[in-house]
């Protein structure tokens, strides 16, 4: 289960998309730029995005998402505060990239393109991100994490949970008490 953006947030985006749009012909070919703009300004694209661009581009919701699911670029949940890349190139897969995967996958209880519900974590599997001495490899929120093994998966998560208590803690002792 994906908690998505709020109503209020998730109007911002679909306004901002709508006025955005009218940069754009009405042509087939403009749909991969008009997706590529939509993740590029708001990180995903929602299942409401998808409609607009159908309807902007006059054609079926179906074939635009066929189109996005197509290419590995387009995500479609929020990305979440840790975003964890998981290099499944040639080198790292040979190293056991996908038990990587799997690894962060089953302790984060989400798949592959999906999103914690509490928003903390989000998982995408990507392409050689050039350090294949290090392999396997994460990139965790844009630091590369080398030689990848389940027991650093573990440590990983456990850190940023750690972290998360630890500033709520601060959090509530600088509330004022009532
Ligand atoms: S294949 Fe993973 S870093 Fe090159």
């Amino acid at each position: 289960m994906i908690q998505e953006n709020s109503l209020e947030e998730e109007k911002l985006i679909l306004d901002d998309i709508a006025s955005r749009l009218k940069a754009f012909g009405r042509e087939r070919e403009e749909l991969i730029p008009i997706l590529q703009m939509i993740q590029e300004r708001h990180a995903y694209i929602a299942e409401d995005a998808i409609k607009m661009a159908a309807e902007y581009l006059g054609i079926a919701i179906c074939e635009v998402y066929g189109v996005a699911t197509f290419y590995n670029q387009f995500r479609f949940h929020p990305p979440g505060k840790n975003h964890i890349k998981v290099c499944l190139g040639t080198a790292c897969h040979v190293r056991g990239g996908d038990i990587i995967l799997e690894n962060f996958e089953r302790k984060l209880e989400i798949r592959d393109g999906e999103t914690t519900p509490d928003r903390e974590f989000s998982i995408e599997r990507v392409a050689c991100v050039g350090c294949c001495a290090l392999a396997p490899v994460s990139v965790v929120n844009e630091t590369v994490q080398g030689h990848m093994a389940p027991s650093k998966v573990e440590g990983l998560i456990l850190g940023f949970k750690i972290e998360k208590e630890k500033a709520e803690r601060e959090k509530k002792k600088s509330e004022p008490a009532q």
